[in-house]
């Protein structure tokens, strides 16, 4: 679709409003400006009625699953029926569990010491660190990056079939690459994975803010996502799907919550019965306000309605990807080719340009937030990197004798107005035309401007 196309449907849906949108930060250059949060890839900004939702509840604030008190009972209620609303949100099934966690590194550590003894996990090397290390106690494959989703399918089938048919297995994968935003084939690599016998949990970080996330259609085994990336910054998690590994696993934590019944023995010991619900793995008095806040963000999106925001936030790639394909100094990194599907996360290097001293200049003379480096996936940056390693130095002194060997990412999505990526895209080409107008230099192994 062309950006014309979908500039029609845009009047249907304006960006969400989000907290922040009308912060000013100051320039270097002098003045102030809107600050251009496009870094929603590491953490996005909460939504207003998110916000709006945990306000109003403030003054309710109780404990939960231990109070007699009314206020007590309440935020029980509430806890609770958020675990509903993400179930809901999810598309569970019938038996599946939704676990609150810290965030999704928290959910993958969790799912990784409840394997079942023996278990095989199959990882590509493209994938996030949260999903590529928490397997240290299994035994892991990690395939090579594949450059077609295709070729990703083939991959998985091919290391499926040389494996011990008999044991348990888990195939970990991502739904939207953090690093490239581009979609990984999860259907198809979830039947890669039944069909001989494994199961499938889905990185959802950078899919579930982005697109409906369906664990009945998609059929895969659990989906891990985090709140503060789904526009609820307030320190919640999620891990969601089959019950049976769960309940069978040494509780995540072990303390009070988690725990049915606990006796003195005879011997002087302590016998403990475990719940086998979600609880076995929430112990401690559990943060309902960050559950809360993710509840509200589902409802939010949802009836926001997915498509619109798809649409526009394709609108957005559209504009962003245009605008970089039309400075030759600019490569955009990618796994999969131009045209693969992808979410509003968008790599990419600059000829000549030490990537740390690119995004200082954005933020410092444009008031643009992005991120540069490696984006916890350096397997994935350093192979997208591969041919592009050219040694410039530091803040962009020809003689400062580092490697840029990293790149800057640009993310955003439903409360991004149309202004913040206009910006960026202009502030790109005057940055690749004009160079810098300020002077950089490196403190702690980063660019910030000099001020001195
Ligand atoms: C694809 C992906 N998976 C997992 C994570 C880890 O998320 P968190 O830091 O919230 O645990 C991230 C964070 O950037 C991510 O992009």
């Amino acid at each position: 679709m062309s950006v014309t196309t979908i500039a029609a449907d845009r009047s249907v849906c304006a960006p969400l409003p989000v907290l922040g949108r009308d912060v000013t930060v100051p320039l270097v250059t002098g003045g102030e400006v809107t600050y251009a949060a496009l870094d929603y890839a590491a953490s996005a900004p909460a939504l207003q009625r998110v916000w709006d939702d945990v306000a109003a509840y403030a003054p309710y604030y109780g404990s939960v699953h231990r109070g007699a008190g009314y206020l007590s009972q309440l935020s029980t209620d509430l806890f609770e029926n958020s675990r509903a609303a993400v179930s809901e949100f999810l598309d569970c099934r019938e038996g599946d569990q939704v676990v609150f966690t810290r965030s999704t590194t928290d959910s993958l550590n969790l799912l990784a010491g409840a394997l079942p003894a023996g278990c095989q996990v199959f990882v590509f090397e493209t994938e996030h660190h949260a999903s590529l290390l928490p397997w240290r106690d299994a035994r892991v494959t990690y395939l090579n990056a594949p450059r077609t989703p295709g070729q990703a399918v083939e991959t998985l089938e091919r290391a499926l079939a040389d494996r011990d048919p008999y044991g348990p297995a888990l195939v970990c994968v991502t739904g939207a690459s953090n690093v490239t935003g581009e979609l990984w084939p999860v259907r198809e690599l979830a039947a890669a994975a039944h069909a001989h016998g494994a199961r499938i949990v889905l990185d959802a970080a950078q899919l579930a803010p982005h697109h409906p996330v369906s664990v009945r259609e998609l059929d895969v085994d659990w989906v891990a996502f985090s709140g503060h990336k789904l526009y609820a910054p307030f320190g919640s998690g999620v891990l969601a799907g089959r019950a049976d590994w769960l309940k069978d696993a040494e509780p995540y934590l072990a303390g009070g919550g988690a725990s049915r019944k606990v006796a003195r023995r005879a011997d002087g010991g302590v016998d403990v019965e475990w719940h086998t619900t979600a609880a076995r793995h929430e112990a401690g008095s559990p943060n309902v306000i960050g559950v809360y806040a993710i509840a509200s963000a589902c409802r939010a999106l949802t009836e926001a309605g997915f498509d619109t925001l798809v649409a526009r936030e394709q609108y957005l790639i559209g504009k962003v990807r245009e605008g970089l394909a039309e400075v030759p100094e600019v490569k955009v990194l990618s796994l999969f080719g131009d045209d693969a599907p992808r979410v509003g996360v968008i790599s990419f290097v600059v000829k000549g340009w030490n990537s740390s001293h690119f995004a200082a200049a954005l933020s410092a003379e444009y008031g643009i937030g992005v991120r540069d480096g490696l984006f916890c996936a350096h397997p994935l940056v350093r192979t997208l990197l591969g041919g592009e390693r050219e040694d410039i130095g530091e803040c962009g002194a020809p003689d400062g004798g580092t490697t840029a060997l990293n790149a800057i990412r640009v993310s955003f999505g439903a409360g991004t107005p149309d202004e913040h990526v206009d910006r960026f895209v202009r502030a790109v080409k005057e940055l690749v035309r004009d160079g810098a107008r300020w002077n950089y230099r490196t403190e702690d192994g980063r660019c910030v401007p000099d001020r001195g």
